[in-house]
């Protein structure tokens, strides 16, 4: 556990604008405090509704200590619960993806329905009352075929983001997408210094030129390109073909068109598409990139031809995990329609080269000489809302 009047010391020295203290980063009961207070009352991304096509079809996935289940029932809902027995405590699947006919916990076999109901157990305890000891459930919203959970009641309204963001994703139909490839990172870093790495482009100039040679990595506000006639001619041509350009955005999501660099038509090696059957035909269009973004823990872009998700799941206080995936048409197919080379190069790059930031960053915090730093106000736009949101559900966590 953590210790309240501790966590409110620290949050009291929190300085607006301002990386957080040290232990924010690095200290084991500050991580406690962030697993079991600030991200419990937060939505998660998951994944997509395409990894969970057919009944039976799971998702399993531990964010910080919580082990977490996604299940497609019987009944074609996608429901999400606490990857935890009912009996004594086990994690009933391990971590991955896979189809179950039942969900079958390892330790002494108690059986639950796709729906999370108790359906047997050998040798029951007398008098096992089962409507009484189904699977804990959480909370599960959809939104255009992205699966976001939340482990508490506390989470925000979803709401007010579907509503904003469905028409954005709309005409991409992820829902009918299936994922092309996916990956995993460890990171030796706190899990604020990935998601803060990954909410600006300062360094991306210097550190990502593969990324820069599609990317508008120098961008004015809110993904904008910093030449005005550009912008505008950008969001006249959206209009005509009826995107929404945006923003539109809430204290814990982003959601905003934009336009690539002169000439690109997707995120790739040379700007070009690495995908034959698109996402949104756009009949030659440069239709530049969608971002979709959520507190605590993703972001994703979606071009004409295929769709990113990154997403970071606390693994200790200072190890984290990335899971990127890359969405393509249902009827695309690898070899003929791409490769997987060519679809995930840019994004791969980029993850190892953020991987890197985020560990040298966290052990030059670790160090006694470490001291707050100013976000910079244009640059770190994002990073200051991420930080803002982080101190704002923190204070209310340790309030209660
Ligand atoms: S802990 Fe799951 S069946 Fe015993
Ligand atoms: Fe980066």
């Amino acid at each position: 556990m953590y210790n309240r009047n501790r966590v409110q010391e620290l949050l009291a020295d929190a300085k607006p604008g301002h990386t957080l203290p040290q232990p924010f980063y690095a200290d084991p009961e500050l991580y406690q405090f962030d697993v079991s207070a600030v991200l419990p009352r937060s939505w998660f991304m998951l994944g997509f509704e395409a990894e969970l096509a057919a009944p039976g079809s799971y998702l399993s996935l531990t964010i910080g200590p919580h082990p977490l289940l996604v299940v497609r029932g019987r009944d074609g809902v996608i429901r999400g619960f606490h990857n935890i027995c009912r009996h004594r405590g086990a994690q009933i699947c391990a971590e991955g993806a896979g189809t179950l006919a039942k969900i079958v916990c390892p330790y002494h076999r108690w059986t639950y329905e796709l729906d999370g109901r108790l359906a047997g157990a050998a040798r029951v305890p007398d008098g096992l009352d089962f409507a009484s000891h189904g699977l804990v459930p959480i909370r599960v919203e959809l939104l255009e075929g992205c699966i976001y959970a939340a482990l508490t009641d506390a989470a925000p309204d979803f709401a007010p983001f579907r509503e904003a963001a469905a028409p954005f994703l709309r005409p991409y139909g992820l829902a009918r997408a299936k994922l092309a490839y996916q990956s995993e990172l460890i990171e030796k870093a706190n899990w604020k210094l990935v998601m803060e790495n990954a909410r600006e482009c300062y360094h991306c100039a210097v550190w990502h030129p593969e990324l820069k040679v599609s990317f508008p990595v120098v961008f004015g506000q809110n993904f904008r390109v910093t030449d005005g006639a550009r912008n505008a001619d950008y969001v006249a041509q959206m209009q005509r073909l009826a995107l929404p350009v945006g923003p539109a955005q809430g204290s814990w999501w982003h959601v905003g068109r934009y336009p690539l660099n002169p000439g690109v038509h997707s995120v790739s090696m040379n700007g070009q598409e690495v995908v034959a059957k698109r996402l949104l035909e756009t009949h030659g269009a440069p239709i530049g990139g969608l971002r979709w973004a959520t507190e605590p823990n993703s972001f994703c872009h979606a071009f004409a031809d295929y769709a990113f998700m990154f997403a970071v799941v606390p693994v200790s206080p200072t190890e984290s995990r990335v899971i990127s995936k890359w969405l393509v048409a249902q009827d695309a197919q690898e070899g003929v329609d791409y490769t997987i080379d060519d679809l995930s190069a840019v994004w791969t790059r980029t993850n190892l080269q953020d991987r890197d930031l985020a560990e040298n960053n966290q052990r030059g915090i670790n160090g006694l000489g470490y001291r707050p730093g100013p976000y910079a106000q244009g640059a770190e736009e994002l990073v200051i809302r991420f930080n803002a949101w982080y101190r704002a559900t923190a204070a209310e966590s340790v309030r209660g």
